[in-house]
Order: C-alpha cells, then sequence, then structure tokens
C-alpha cells in the first residue's frame, strides 16, 4: 500500500495466505515474502500474528470465514457480494456487531475519484430532489458470453448465490444505495441463456447452470425516487461498463467506468440556454478526494487498481482511529442491505410480484 501512496501514513504488513493448493500459495508466499501460508483459512484466521482478514475467496466461502474471524476479534473486509443470500449476511453482521470488530464489504467503486465526487454533488443538493437512478453492470467477465466457457463457481447458486446479478449487478445495487438512499421494493426479471456448461474446457462431460446470465430491475427508493438496475454477462461488445446515471429536479450526473476519470454534469449553475446537453468534467488532480495521495495525480489515469488500494487505505484508517468505516465505505450493513436486493430480484423474478424489503 505504502508504494502508492505519498506521503506514507502508515503501513501494513500481510503475515499469512491462505489457498487450496500447497505449491500455489507457497510460491505466492515467497514471491511477496510473506511469512506464513496454509492450505485452510482456519489456520489463517487462527494465526495470532493476523489481525485482520481479508476474504478474497468466492461466495460460498464468505460466510465462515467471516464468522470464524469475528468470533476471534479480528477485523474482517470481505469481497462482494458479502453472502450467498441474506440470511448468510445478515449472520455476518451480527457476528461482526457482538464482537465489536471492525467489518467492511469491498465495494471498491465507492473508492473512485469520480464517484466520490458525484457523491458529494448529489449530498450538496446540487441536482435538487433526485426522482430517477439508472444503474448497469455488463461485463463478459473474459468469456461468459460464450456458450462454450466452461463451467465455474460462478455459474451455480451453492457456489456463487446469485450470477450476473451478484456478480456485477451488486456493484450497481450498491452505487444506487450509496447515492441515491435505501431500496425499499424491487420488482426484477432474470434469464438464463446458456443452461449447461463444460465441467472443464473442452471436456462433454457438462453441469446444469442455475443462476442468471441476465437480470433487469425496478427499484423504489425510501425517499419516493424510482431507479433500474441491469446486470449480464452475456452481452458481448462491453468491456466493463458499470454505468449509472442519477436525474434529479434541477441536475443530473452520468458514469461510466469505461471511462472512470470522466463525470457528465448538467447542473443549473452552468448549464447554457444555447447548448444544452451534458458537459464532460475531467476527475483528476489534487483537489479530488482519493486522487490525493497518488502519485499519479499530475498527468496520468487513476486506474481500477487504485480503487482497492483506495479502500483498503480506508479499512487501516479506520481500524487504526477507531473511525466508522460506514458511510464512505459499506459496512457487513450495507453487504446485508444489498443481499436483500439481490434475492428480491430473484424472488421478483420467480412470483412475478414487487417484493418489498425489510426496513
Ligand atoms: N470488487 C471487485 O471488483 C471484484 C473483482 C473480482 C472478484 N471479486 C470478488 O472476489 C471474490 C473472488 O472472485 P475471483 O474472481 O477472485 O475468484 P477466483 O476463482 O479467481 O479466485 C478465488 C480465490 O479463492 C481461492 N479459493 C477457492 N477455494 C478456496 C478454499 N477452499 N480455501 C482457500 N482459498 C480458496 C482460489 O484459490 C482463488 O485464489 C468473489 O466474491 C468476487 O465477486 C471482486
Amino acid at each position: 500500500m505504502s508504494n502508492y501512496y505519498h506521503p506514507i501514513e502508515f503501513s501494513s504488513n500481510v503475515v499469512a495466505l491462505a489457498g487450496r493448493t500447497k505449491e500455489k500459495v507457497s510460491e505466492l508466499a515467497a514471491r511477496y515474502r510473506v511469512e506464513n501460508s496454509f492450505e485452510d483459512w482456519r489456520k489463517l484466521v487462527a494465526d495470532p500474528k493476523v489481525e485482520v482478514v481479508d476474504d478474497c475467496a468466492p461466495p460460498f466461502l464468505h460466510h465462515d470465514p467471516s464468522v470464524a474471524a469475528a468470533e476471534l476479534g479480528k477485523h474482517i473486509v470481505c469481497e462482494k457480494p458479502l453472502a450467498r443470500n441474506a440470511a448468510e449476511a445478515k449472520s455476518m453482521l451480527d457476528t461482526a456487531e457482538k464482537h465489536h470488530v471492525k467489518h467492511m464489504t469491498a465495494f471498491n467503486y465507492r473508492f473512485v475519484p469520480a464517484i466520490a465526487f458525484a457523491k458529494k454533488i448529489i449530498e450538496d443538493g446540487r441536482l435538487g430532489k433526485i426522482h430517477y437512478f439508472r444503474g448497469s453492470y455488463l461485463n463478459t467477465n473474459d468469456g461468459f458470453n460464450r456458450p462454450t466457457f466452461p463451467l465455474t463457481w460462478h455459474f451455480q447458486k451453492e457456489t456463487a448465490g446469485h450470477g450476473a446479478l451478484g456478480d456485477l449487478g451488486s456493484h450497481a445495487a450498491d452505487l444506487a444505495r450509496f447515492l441515491v438512499g435505501e431500496v425499499d421494493a424491487v420488482s426484477g426479471a432474470s434469464t438464463t441463456f446458456v443452461g449447461e456448461r463444460s465441467l472443464k474446457k473442452g471436456s462433454i462431460e457438462k453441469d446444469k447452470v442455475d443462476v442468471d446470465d441476465l437480470s433487469v430491475a425496478c427499484l423504489r427508493f425510501r425517499n419516493g425516487a424510482l431507479g433500474s438496475l441491469e446486470a449480464g454477462w452475456t452481452t458481448s461488445g462491453v468491456t466493463d461498463y458499470l454505468a449509472f446515471e442519477v436525474y434529479g429536479s434541477e441536475g443530473s450526473v452520468k458514469f461510466n467506468l469505461e471511462r472512470m476519470t470522466e463525470l457528465q454534469l448538467s447542473l443549473p449553475d452552468d448549464r447554457n440556454p444555447d447548448a444544452s446537453g451534458f458537459r464532460t468534467v475531467y476527475v483528476l488532480g489534487r483537489d479530488h478526494e482519493y486522487m490525493i495521495p497518488f502519485w499519479v495525480n499530475q498527468a496520468g489515469g487513476f486506474s481500477w487498481e487504485h480503487t482497492f488500494v483506495n479502500e483498503l487505505h480506508h479499512f487501516a484508517r479506520c481500524i487504526r482511529e477507531d473511525e466508522d468505516v460506514e458511510p464512505r465505505g459499506a459496512t457487513f450493513y450495507d453487504g446485508w442491505r444489498n443481499c436483500l436486493i439481490l434475492d428480491a430480484v430473484v424472488k421478483s423474478s420467480e412470483t412475478g410480484k414487487w417484493i418489498s424489503l425489510p426496513s
């Protein structure tokens, strides 16, 4: 982390890694000079030198390690979606709160300078009353659009919980809550285009895909706004289309991750009656939150990997200074509310009804 940051505020050390394969995990540990490596995550969680656990495993391995870490009083950051379903996520939240550990769901896009700037514009009231949020995450994950792409943990409920909806849509749903507010009700439709996939690349043995390839939903926000949400990984041609548009009574803002240092703005204070429409602003430079510490600040671009540096820096600072992870970071509470939205999309798709979320 310190390599990226200037000036160096503080440093943290990775003291242990866990992975399934002895050779791979020990090779990685040697490469990064990490003291310990384990094939069983339980040993990592129990290692007395480990103070913070970063769970980067697939969703079926989020609940148990997080709960075990919290029970041992260790702080925990867990990848998104927080769990396979809202019930698992709630159990993780309850355990983390019971043991008073810091907890964060790794919604890294909250730490994109352009998204932080969009949030500031909204919070400052410059868009007026928010009426409509459009959020999409379409990405072919390097081949999921091809029926020949083999089965991975992503394609089954048992390992992933949800398909494109969990893998991609969870980010757009988090930005909906982050930028606009709490979601009260959901109506959705999900579908699967590739019903079975080869167990391995080229093999004739196949297994069933039982999660969505594409999901589309309508959202009702508590503050009266409406929203739409799209998640798809069979949408050929897109690279990393995490995009949102927020329309207010006075102004609007648009973002697309494929151009992550730009925002499109239509604000009442700079609108020219002769040239209506949106203008593009570059969210670069030291005036912007989450750009300040980077050496890329002056002329270079801010890129995807920097979001993780910002995210983990935020979490480390919250631990060191005993500050709150939210509202800038997403806690397990946000991860749980996020899972409620994902579950509701699927339930609505199955029942054909709007699903109200608990308050
Ligand atoms: N925030 C983001 O932008 C972002 C991007 C990619 C992935 N993710 C999330 O990260 C998580 C992992 O996704 P991925 O694409 O890296 O998956 P992956 O399959 O590439 O990697 C998962 C890792 O978990 C390890 N693992 C699997 N089973 C294990 C076990 N039993 N014990 C220990 N380790 C085990 C694998 O060896 C691998 O290193 C998912 O929840 C995913 O949604 C988030």
